[in-house]
Protein backbone atom coordinates (compact mmCIF):
# COMPACT_ATOMS: atom_id res chain seq x y z
CA UNK A 1 0.00 0.00 0.00
CA UNK A 2 1.31 3.25 -0.66
CA UNK A 3 1.72 6.11 1.68
CA UNK A 4 2.26 9.74 0.96
CA UNK A 5 2.10 13.17 3.01
CA UNK A 6 0.75 15.77 1.68
CA UNK A 7 2.71 18.47 0.56
CA UNK A 8 1.68 20.90 2.67
CA UNK A 9 1.47 19.11 5.99
CA UNK A 10 5.02 17.89 5.01
CA UNK A 11 6.29 21.12 5.09
CA UNK A 12 4.42 21.89 8.06
CA UNK A 13 6.18 19.29 9.48
CA UNK A 14 9.84 19.92 8.82
CA UNK A 15 8.96 23.52 9.52
CA UNK A 16 8.03 21.95 13.32
CA UNK A 17 11.16 19.76 13.47
CA UNK A 18 12.60 22.93 13.52
CA UNK A 19 11.39 23.90 16.65
CA UNK A 20 13.72 20.74 18.87
CA UNK A 21 17.10 21.00 19.28
CA UNK A 22 17.46 16.62 19.00
CA UNK A 23 14.96 15.90 15.84
CA UNK A 24 14.17 13.26 18.04
CA UNK A 25 12.04 14.86 20.38
CA UNK A 26 9.35 15.89 17.64
CA UNK A 27 7.99 12.22 17.31
CA UNK A 28 5.40 12.95 19.22
CA UNK A 29 4.11 16.54 17.84
CA UNK A 30 4.59 14.63 14.36
CA UNK A 31 2.29 11.24 15.03
CA UNK A 32 -0.20 14.16 16.25
CA UNK A 33 -0.09 15.66 13.24
CA UNK A 34 -0.25 12.62 10.88
CA UNK A 35 -3.02 11.24 13.08
CA UNK A 36 -4.85 14.70 12.71
CA UNK A 37 -4.56 14.10 8.24
CA UNK A 38 -4.81 10.48 8.80
CA UNK A 39 -7.27 9.64 11.41
CA UNK A 40 -4.53 7.17 12.79
CA UNK A 41 -1.34 5.57 12.56
CA UNK A 42 -0.50 3.25 10.18
CA UNK A 43 2.76 1.14 9.92
CA UNK A 44 3.65 3.06 6.84
CA UNK A 45 3.40 6.29 8.66
CA UNK A 46 5.17 4.56 11.78
CA UNK A 47 7.81 3.85 8.80
CA UNK A 48 7.62 7.60 7.44
CA UNK A 49 7.67 9.30 10.48
CA UNK A 50 10.61 7.32 11.66
CA UNK A 51 12.69 8.19 8.56
CA UNK A 52 11.89 11.97 8.80
CA UNK A 53 13.49 11.38 12.12
CA UNK A 54 16.24 9.52 10.99
CA UNK A 55 14.98 7.05 13.84
CA UNK A 56 14.91 2.80 13.42
CA UNK A 57 10.96 2.18 13.05
CA UNK A 58 10.69 0.58 16.46
CA UNK A 59 11.70 4.04 18.08
CA UNK A 60 8.68 5.11 16.64
CA UNK A 61 6.09 1.72 16.94
CA UNK A 62 7.33 1.71 20.66
CA UNK A 63 5.60 5.56 21.21
CA UNK A 64 2.30 4.22 19.32
CA UNK A 65 2.06 1.54 21.39
CA UNK A 66 2.23 3.37 24.66
CA UNK A 67 0.07 6.34 24.37
CA UNK A 68 -3.05 5.43 24.04
CA UNK A 69 -4.12 8.32 22.49
CA UNK A 70 -2.47 7.07 19.29
CA UNK A 71 -4.79 4.94 16.99
CA UNK A 72 -3.30 1.82 14.83
CA UNK A 73 -6.93 1.55 12.85
CA UNK A 74 -9.32 3.99 11.00
CA UNK A 75 -11.59 5.11 14.18
CA UNK A 76 -15.38 5.42 13.06
CA UNK A 77 -17.38 8.24 11.93
CA UNK A 78 -18.74 9.24 15.06
CA UNK A 79 -16.05 8.48 17.95
CA UNK A 80 -16.82 7.94 21.11
CA UNK A 81 -15.00 8.31 23.77
CA UNK A 82 -15.37 7.18 27.51
CA UNK A 83 -13.42 7.97 30.11
CA UNK A 84 -12.54 5.20 32.31
CA UNK A 85 -9.71 7.13 35.11
CA UNK A 86 -10.94 6.91 38.77
CA UNK A 87 -13.71 9.35 39.08
CA UNK A 88 -15.10 8.31 35.70
CA UNK A 89 -15.00 4.20 36.82
CA UNK A 90 -16.25 5.20 40.35
CA UNK A 91 -18.95 7.01 38.29
CA UNK A 92 -20.18 4.31 36.36
CA UNK A 93 -18.30 4.66 33.11
CA UNK A 94 -17.46 1.04 32.49
CA UNK A 95 -21.40 0.15 32.52
CA UNK A 96 -21.74 3.50 29.86
CA UNK A 97 -18.98 1.93 28.25
CA UNK A 98 -20.79 -1.69 27.99
CA UNK A 99 -23.93 0.13 27.15
CA UNK A 100 -22.26 1.72 23.71
CA UNK A 101 -21.13 -1.80 22.96
CA UNK A 102 -24.34 -3.27 23.41
CA UNK A 103 -25.95 -0.74 21.26
CA UNK A 104 -23.98 -0.69 18.11
CA UNK A 105 -23.03 -4.63 18.69
CA UNK A 106 -19.65 -4.43 20.12
CA UNK A 107 -17.80 -6.59 22.22
CA UNK A 108 -18.11 -4.52 25.88
CA UNK A 109 -15.33 -5.66 27.37
CA UNK A 110 -12.86 -4.69 24.62
CA UNK A 111 -11.34 -1.60 26.18
CA UNK A 112 -9.18 -0.23 23.19
CA UNK A 113 -10.60 0.81 19.77
CA UNK A 114 -13.48 -0.88 18.18
CA UNK A 115 -15.79 0.17 15.05
CA UNK A 116 -19.15 -0.81 13.66
CA UNK A 117 -18.69 -2.81 10.70
CA UNK A 118 -20.28 0.40 8.87
CA UNK A 119 -17.04 2.21 9.66
CA UNK A 120 -19.93 4.92 11.43
CA UNK A 121 -19.43 4.23 15.16
CA UNK A 122 -16.24 3.97 17.19
CA UNK A 123 -15.98 3.48 20.99
CA UNK A 124 -12.61 3.30 22.76
CA UNK A 125 -12.00 3.92 26.39
CA UNK A 126 -9.72 6.89 27.28
CA UNK A 127 -7.87 8.44 30.02
CA UNK A 128 -9.11 11.85 32.16
CA UNK A 129 -10.89 14.02 30.07
CA UNK A 130 -10.44 17.02 33.12
CA UNK A 131 -13.98 16.43 33.59
CA UNK A 132 -13.59 14.72 36.69
CA UNK A 133 -16.32 16.20 39.31
CA UNK A 134 -18.92 14.99 36.83
CA UNK A 135 -18.57 11.79 36.10
CA UNK A 136 -19.26 9.67 34.02
CA UNK A 137 -17.47 11.96 30.98
CA UNK A 138 -17.43 11.25 27.81
CA UNK A 139 -16.72 12.56 23.74
CA UNK A 140 -18.40 11.98 20.63
CA UNK A 141 -15.98 13.98 18.25
CA UNK A 142 -15.04 17.10 19.72
CA UNK A 143 -18.67 17.27 21.64
CA UNK A 144 -18.13 17.19 26.06
CA UNK A 145 -20.66 15.78 27.95
CA UNK A 146 -20.49 15.22 31.39
CA UNK A 147 -22.90 12.92 33.76
CA UNK A 148 -23.69 10.89 31.39
CA UNK A 149 -26.73 8.27 31.87
CA UNK A 150 -28.06 5.41 29.63
CA UNK A 151 -30.89 7.74 28.51
CA UNK A 152 -28.13 10.74 27.45
CA UNK A 153 -26.14 7.98 25.81
CA UNK A 154 -28.75 6.76 23.78
CA UNK A 155 -29.74 10.60 22.82
CA UNK A 156 -26.49 11.12 21.79
CA UNK A 157 -26.22 7.99 19.36
CA UNK A 158 -29.81 9.10 18.41
CA UNK A 159 -28.05 12.67 17.41
CA UNK A 160 -25.01 10.85 15.18
CA UNK A 161 -26.60 11.43 11.46
S1 LIG B 1 -11.60 10.90 35.69
FE1 LIG B 1 -12.97 11.08 34.01
S2 LIG B 1 -12.80 13.13 33.44
FE2 LIG B 1 -11.28 12.92 34.96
Amino acid sequence: MSFSVPANLEAEIDELITHYPVKRSASLMLLHALQEHFGHISPEATQWVAKKLGLQPINVHELVTFYPMFRQSAPGKHQIKVCRTLSCALGGSHKLHEHFCTKLGLDPHAHGLQTTKDGKFSVEFVECLAGCGMAPVMMCNEDFFEGVSEKKADEILGGCK
